[in-house]
């Protein structure tokens, strides 16, 4: 006889942004969509995060941009792109077609620059939210990430704030010491939800004529070696903040994607595994769908921090 399943609703509503599932395309790994519009369905995806975009056009960092390391790869792109106003001009409208949300990743180097980037993006009816990039260099004050001092989140944050009325998701640096009184000062100035992490910043050297690999020096590691650290930080955060937080970081597989989700992150995001597997997304998805049948949870949000943790007496 045949079995009958019952339909398993993996939809999330994060922060005011509805998606059907909890996977999203991370930003940079996806470009503008059109790349991966032959090998994958896009209007299956939860949300497509866009590459970074800026105010002017940005032509990057000189190559090699790309390293292979092991568990990972170290990217040095400079977040190249073509500028917000050629984003909603030349892709926006390519990219409705597909009906999934569509989330702007935006950068500054100054907080003018992304309060206007958050301005010129605000009200265009494809655009369901912002991805606020704060790992870039605050050339106003000598080039320290934004993302690194927490005043420095809090006006940036304050700032897209007061130009947006686009569910604002601001997505945290790994590179300091207390990830969560970054979150902490996110949360304060009005994020609606958290994405992490970024890269972790690293390096590698081409022993042979003793120079550095990547053009730029130093680049920001991704891939499975960041996993673990992704959700330590995942969990740190989901244990201080309201809000609810998207995981990033070597997902490869849906073992991956529960992790973080089981450690508090209502939603996660895929990057460097595009590149080697174009239908990592939808193995993720159809692998979520079939672990809360097999595992009779309901939805989603009912594993969202159900990690248990052991309790220690000290006798
Ligand atoms: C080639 C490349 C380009 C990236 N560009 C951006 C970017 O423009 N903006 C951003 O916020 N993150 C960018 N990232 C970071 C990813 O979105 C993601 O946070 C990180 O790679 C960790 O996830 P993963 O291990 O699944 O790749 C980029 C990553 C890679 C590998």
């Amino acid at each position: 006889m045949k079995q009958l399943h019952k339909k398993i609703d993996l939809s999330v509503d994060i922060g005011g942004l509805k998606m059907r599932n909890p996977v999203m395309a991370a930003s940079g790994t996806f470009g503008y969509g059109e790349e991966y519009e032959e090998h994958v369905p896009i209007d299956h995806l939860g949300a497509l995060i866009t590459k970074g975009i800026s105010l002017k056009p940005h032509s990057g960092n000189p190559p090699p941009r790309l390293v292979e390391t092991t568990g990972g790869m170290l990217n040095a792109i400079g977040l190249q792109n073509i500028g917000v106003k050629a984003l909603i001009k030349e892709k926006i409208p390519n990219l409705m077609k597909f009906g999934t949300p569509i989330i702007v990743n935006v950068f500054g180097s100054t907080l003018r620059e992304y309060g206007e980037v958050a301005r010129i993006l605000d009200g265009i009816d494809a655009i369901k939210g912002l991805e606020v990039n704060i790992s870039c260099p605050n050339i106003k004050r000598g080039g320290i990430s934004f993302g690194t001092d927490p005043r420095q989140v809090f006006k940036v944050v304050s700032k897209i704030r007061k130009a947006s009325a686009l569910p604002i998701m601001v997505k945290l640096s790994p590179n300091v010491t207390d990830i969560t009184t970054i979150a902490r000062s996110a949360e304060e100035a009005g994020a609606d939800v958290l994405s992490l992490i970024n890269t972790l910043t690293g390096m590698a050297v081409d022993v042979d004529n003793r120079i550095p690999k990547l053009g730029n020096i130093t680049g920001g590691l991704s891939g499975p070696a960041i996993k673990p650290i992704a959700l330590r930080m995942v969990w740190e955060v989901y244990n201080k903040v309201n809000i609810p937080i998207v995981g990033i970081g070597g997902i490869f597989n849906t073992y991956d994607a529960l992790e973080f989700i089981i450690v508090g992150a209502s939603a996660i995001q895929i990057g460097t595994a595009h590149f080697i597997n174009p239908s990592v997304a939808m193995e993720v998805i159809n692998g979520l769908e079939n672990y809360l049948r097999d595992n009779h949870i309901g939805t989603i949000q009912d594993l969202v921090g159900s990690l248990e943790t052991p309790t220690f007496s000290i006798l």
